[in-house]
Formats: structure tokens, sequence, C-alpha cells
């Protein structure tokens, strides 16, 4: 069972259908009053949320010819729309330009069909269908941060998203963190247990934000996950509202902030989502600086993690405002093209990243289901090179051994962990890319990705590798077997989408494993 919110690339809203009046009161909603216009001010009205807010749409239209244009609002973005219309069928283009969002007629004085996908019905919008308004709060400006001394390797544990989307609840937390102690994973390294977002109810008479009926206790399940040899991670945003429509700390970063430290929050993920209604792209740095500074003056070690697509050249200031990683993508599915397409994004960033500051190409989707054993595998080889969060996103309690050996691989986390802290950059030769990372022992580690759609020979020049001394030997990460280079070079056979990674040892720094004499 995997379940996500609908997404507008990186906002949420999921519609589905409510009964309101009709209004003729106002010259806006003209066009209805006419029976089949389209021009005019139009509200839908989604599901329940888990905090008994309902999510709502607010669309204007207007028709000029068969050009539409108009704006589409919800609680957590706003943009400007764009379509056609052909006798009662219209196609409106919202954030994705390639894709009409909303698609369907007008009949019966409501527009009918598909928006994002889902069914909807907007009805002619009364006054009071408005998108609540919120004071600007102009960001402060901008100083550096110093570093909060965490996160010296890339982080490591679960985020609840990938896998249980809107219906986290307390309990499935609790679930995730005896999972992650009884499949061994705490001991490998996965240690934080990340709640993302929905987990927000509302604030109460003093502006303390409150958990909604999911989840009954956070400091509670804070001191169960603590109790467990676990750190526990928590989500918000700069906005007012997160991806899915729940209450954000806009207005309120230094009493959430204190609010999370006093529950003995160890991690807290900032997305930007609904800010994106209130502040412009420049601006980004300093919204992040200022919870960077509400966290620091919380008193308590709270890894910072940055959530905002990369936008505005995060890895130029993400660690400037006590950044220890930042997204450098949008959302990673449970894909190939998705997770290579992430990938490949992180070529640009190798040396902004380094002991406690990474590059985040959002969490790993090993074990969910849409990936094949070879596409899982490279995703974590590839995540350990260019030392990504390595945060599993599955169902760790219904873990297939599969998908255990592929996460619990030592040899490979140990690249990813490496003190060094470098990220690999690559090299491409047609469908084969190379992806080498120098390691603290003066040694590498080498990925050799398989693009294309057949088999293909890999092979490995010892020359290629940029290393200060002879290499002494060579080990095979999936399959933990030494390999022999014949005269500084390696070649295998590479299945479509599977990776061979290596990892190359100094003669100074690991000498052969007894028995074995020197293999290039
Ligand atoms: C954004 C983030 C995701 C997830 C969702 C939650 O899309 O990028 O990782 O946190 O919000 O709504």
């Amino acid at each position: 069972m995997r379940k996500k919110n609908w997404r507008i690339v990186d906002k949420g809203y999921g519609a589905s259908l409510r009964v309101c009046g009709l209004s003729l009161g106002s010259m806006l909603f003209i066009g209805c009053a006419y029976g089949q216009g389209i021009t005019g001010r139009w509200v839908t009205y989604g599901k329940e949320l888990w905090n008994g807010q309902r999510e709502q749409a607010v669309i204007v239209l207007n028709k000029q010819g068969s050009q539409i244009s108009g704006t589409f609002e919800s609680l957590t973005g706003k943009t400007n729309i764009h379509g056609t219309m052909v006798g009662k069928h219209f196609e409106i283009f919202a954030w994705d330009q390639r894709t009409p969002s909303l698609i369907g007629d007008v009949a019966d004085e409501e527009l009918k069909g598909l928006m994002f996908g889902r069914p909807f019905i907007a009805k002619v919008a009364l006054p009071q269908d408005e998108i609540p308004k919120v004071e600007y709060i102009a960001p402060p400006p901008l100083h550096k941060l110093p570093y909060n001394g965490l996160a010296k390797t890339p982080p490591m544990g679960w985020n609840s998203w990938n896998y249980f989307g809107e219906n986290v609840s307390e309990a499935d937390i609790r679930a995730a963190a005896d999972a992650l102690v009884s499949s061994g994973m705490r001991d490998a390294g996965y240690i934080y247990v990340n709640i993302d977002g929905t987990w927000e109810g509302s604030r109460d008479s003093e502006g303390h934000l409150l958990p909604n009926k999911k989840f009954k206790d956070i400091a509670a399940l804070a001191d169960y996950v603590h109790s467990k040899g676990l750190k526990i991670g928590i989500y918000s945003s700069p906005g007012p509202y997160d991806c899915a429509g729940y209450p954000t700390s806009y207005g309120h970063e230094q009493q959430d902030a204190d609010t999370f430290a006093k529950w003995g929050i160890d991690y807290l993920k900032y997305d930007w989502c609904s800010a994106e209604k209130i502040y412009r792209d420049d601006q980004i740095r300093t919204v992040y600086q200022r919870m960077g500074d509400a966290l620091e003056a919380s008193g308590r070690g709270i890894v910072y993690s940055l959530c905002e697509y990369g936008r505005d050249d995060v890895e130029n200031w993400g660690a400037d405002v006590s950044g220890n990683l930042w997204r450098t993508t949008d959302d990673i599915r449970d894909t190939w093209d998705s997770m290579i397409g992430n990938l490949d994004k992180q070529a640009a960033f190798a040396r902004f990243a380094g002991p406690g500051h990474w590059n985040d190409p959002d969490m790993l989707e090993i074990g969910n289901g849409g990936m094949t054993r070879d596409e899982y595998r490279t995703q974590m080889s590839l995540w350990a090179t260019v030392a990504a969060p390595l945060l599993a996103g599955n169902d760790l309690q219904k873990m297939t051994e599969e998908t255990k050996a592929t996460l619990l691989n030592k040899e490979v986390i140990a690249v990813d962990q490496d003190p060094l802290g470098k990220q690999a950059s690559p090299m491409r030769t047609g469908n084969l890319e190379t992806w080498i990372k120098p390691l603290a022992d003066g040694g590498v580690a080498v990925a050799v990705v398989n693009l294309g759609p057949s088999e293909a020979t890999a092979t490995i020049s010892t020359s290629d590798l940029q290393l200060h001394e002879s290499p002494a030997h060579a080990r095979n990460l999936w399959t933990h077997e030494e390999v022999q280079f014949q005269a500084g070079k390696y070649s295998a056979q590479v299945a479509s989408h599977a990776t061979l990674l290596l990892r190359v040892f100094l003669a100074a720094t690991s000498p052969p494993p007894h028995g074995l004499s020197s293999t290039f």
C-alpha cells in the first residue's frame, strides 16, 4: 500500500466535491450566470484534512475568443493559468506546461472534469469562498550562521513520506523505529526516524503548534524513539502551510524551534511549499536563515534539512544558514527516470558537499516496488558515491530479503559515510557513466552505471582513478569479491540499468586480504 497525496509540482492539493450556492451578486459571476460561460470566479473544495480543515481552491477565469487566462490559488500555492475552450470543453495549464491540469466541460453552471488527474466540480464562488490571506512578514537581513557541528557524514535513517504520504501516524513511526532496530538498520547507521508532513494539527491560544489526531504526544514519541538508540526528525515549512495544506512555521519560527527542542527533536526538514506564495525566490536564503537562527537559539542540536528543491542556487548558501543538507531536485518518484534524473543533477554540485553540509538528491525508493533489483542497487550505489543522505522511504515492516540486502550493504554504506566527505563526479562514455569518489584512505570508489537498454562492457582504467600511488587491490561491493585488474584495466559486463561498484585500495593504507597478491 503506497499512499501519496496529489502533487502540483511540489505543492499538494487533492480535489473532490462540495455543493455550494450560486451567486449572481457580482460581475465576476456573470459568465456563470449566463449558463455556459467559463469567465468568472470558481471554487472547489477537496477532502477533509486530518486536522479538520478542508482543501480549497479558487479559480479565476477570463475567456477571450477561445483563449482562457486567469489564476489558480489553493492553500499551498498560487499561479497564473492559461488554456483554451472549444464548445463547452476546456483544457487549462497551471504549473505543468506540458499536460493540462484542468480538463473538463462547463455544464449546468459548474466546471466538471479532472483537476490534476482527479475528478472535481467547481461551483461559482461566493464572496466568502476565499483563500485565507496572510500578512507579509519581511525576511531578516542576511548574515552568516556558524556550523552547528552536526551531520559530519551524510545523515542516514528513514522518512515517512515516500511510503505513507499523508496517512502516516504515530503508530507507524513507532513501528518504523522498532523495524530499524530489528532489521539491523540502526546498527548499520540508519539512525534518524523522520516524520514528514501531515503531522500538524492547529495552534493553541498561545500559538503553540499541536499535532493532529494521528499523533497523540510527540514528546512521548521522541522518548520512545530515543529509548531505541535512535534519533527523531520532524517537518515544517517557512510558509503558512505545508505542501498538503497543514499549518507550518510562518510567523512562529522561534516558537516552533523551541517546541521542537522541548519535544526532543533531532532533525528538521524545512519544506518551501506555500512560502512561494509569500516570498520571491531571491528571498529564500533569508527565510531559511530565519529558521537557522531559531534552531541555534533553541539550544538543541537539530540537523537542519533545507527542502526547497534546489531553488536560488541553494548549494551556494545552504551551509551559511547552518543547513546540513539541501535538496537539489524536485521530488523523487519510484521510477528509473525520476531517480536517474535526480542523480544526474548532482554532477554540477560536487564541490559544495563536505562534512556537515550535503547535497540531497531526495530520499531512497528502495523497496517501494517501482524499480527492479538492479535499479534499486543503482540508487544505493550512486547515492553512496555522491555522498547523499541515505533516508530509506519504504515500509520497513514488510521488507523482502532483497530490499534488506540492498539497504544493508555495509561496504556500500561505508562509501557513503566515508569521513573525507567527497562527492563523486561523473564521466560519460556512451551509455556508461562512471562516478569516481575519492575516499579518506587514499583509495576510491568507482561506480559504472549502464544507462542503456542492453548489457554493456564496462572498463575501468587505473589511469582514470587519479590515485597518488599504485592501487593494491579492489573489491566488487555487490558481489563482495576481490576483482582482478589486468595491465591497469578491469572489465565486466553490466546489465541494463545495473551498476558495477568497485572500491580500490592503495597499498599503503590497505594491504590485500591474506593470501591474495596484488591484483594490479
Ligand atoms: C514536498 C517535499 C516532499 C514531501 C512533501 C510532503 O513535496 O519535497 O519530500 O516532504 O512535500 O508534502
